[in-house]
């Protein structure tokens, strides 16, 4: 996402950057049809990432995309789950991902309080039985929500916020359902986002055990949820390629129960609060009809 919003790279260096993660092994890209600079730009991030991946054999890499959100005109993010726009928006992120095999993972962004989980799921259904999509992932669905859903397609993923900060995935049940049906569950802004994952070291015990074992802040806390639950898959963001390399390198940092406990005890009273809190820190706007 990084890759496409204000302050991105230029097209060249993100293309160098998604490269050379091909090269360490990165084989899970997390994309959206409205990530990129406003509705001007729709599909700019998913068209970033097949560029990068068309040198691979596809069935090597899982590109994830989603759709369910549009851009207004002043850049702002709106929830729309009209059935008929969601299976345009397949079929437009089907061609920007290159239109040539089924988009390997398709999620659901938002769900749209104006509609019924079954007649927003019905088109997604249709787009896997006529291979545009492969498998269907749901992001910010309540635990209810994913259980109707999988009535109505078959569901691998779970996409909701999960960090320091959004904790909610531990109480609501639904990390517990995602390892007890094997879904994967995949925590968006693992570091807090922009603006709080540059303010790691501000929080002392975070910062004290990256110190013990040596290691950044945020590669801490990559480690950390992937010591949380099996079915875990984190997606930072970043658009600096040194910072995307010290996450992934969390993947051969192991971090004890008690250690996994030192990051669990903190609460919200530890952590640095947003200078500017996004206006849809809870859900985007509806788009209108
Ligand atoms: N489903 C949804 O509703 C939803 C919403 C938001 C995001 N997402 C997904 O979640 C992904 C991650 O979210 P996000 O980018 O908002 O938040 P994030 O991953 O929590 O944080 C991104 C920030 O972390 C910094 N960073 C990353 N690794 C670092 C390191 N090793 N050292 C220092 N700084 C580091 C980046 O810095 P630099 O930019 O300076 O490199 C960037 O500012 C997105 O790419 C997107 O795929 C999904």
């Amino acid at each position: 996402m990084a890759l496409s919003l204000a302050g991105r790279p230029p097209e060249a260096q993100s293309l160098q950057i998604l490269r050379r993660l091909l090269q360490e092994g990165v084989r899970f890209f997390d994309t959206a049809d409205t990530y990129g600079l406003g509705p001007g730009e729709l599909h700019h991030n998913e068209r970033l990432v097949a560029k990068a991946v068309a040198e691979q054999p596809p069935a090597q890499v899982w590109v994830a995309t989603k759709g369910g959100t549009v851009r207004s005109a002043a850049g702002e993010w709106q929830i729309d789950g009209a059935p008929e726009r969601l299976y345009r928006a397949i079929c437009e992120s089907y061609e920007a991902l290159g239109g040539k095999v089924p988009i390997p993972l398709w999620q659901h962004h938002w769900p749209d309080p104006r509609y019924a989980i079954r007649a927003m799921l019905q088109p997604v259904r249709r787009a896997v039985d006529e291979g545009l999509v492969r498998f269907v992932g749901v992001g910010n669905y309540s635990l209810d929500q994913i259980r109707q859903a999988r009535d109505v397609v078959d569901i691998v993923s779970v996409q909701n916020q999960y960090n320091l900060w959004h904790r909610e995935a531990e109480q609501d049940g639904i990390l517990a359902y995602c390892e007890e049906h094997a879904l994967v569950f995949l925590p968006w802004r693992p570091l807090g986002g922009l603006g709080l994952a540059h303010r790691l070291d501000e929080i002392p015990a975070v910062a004290k055990l990256a110190a013990e074992r040596e290691v950044s802040p945020q590669r801490l806390l990559i480690a950390w949820q992937l010591a949380k639950s099996p079915c875990i898959l984190p997606i930072p963001g970043a658009r600096r390629l040194d910072h995307l390399l010290d996450c992934l390198a969390a993947a051969t940092l192991t971090l004890d129960r008690r250690e996994v406990a030192r990051l669990d005890a903190l609460t919200p009273a530890d952590l640095p609060r947003r200078a500017r809190s996004s206006a849809w820190e809870q859900r985007p706007p509806l788009a209108s009809r």
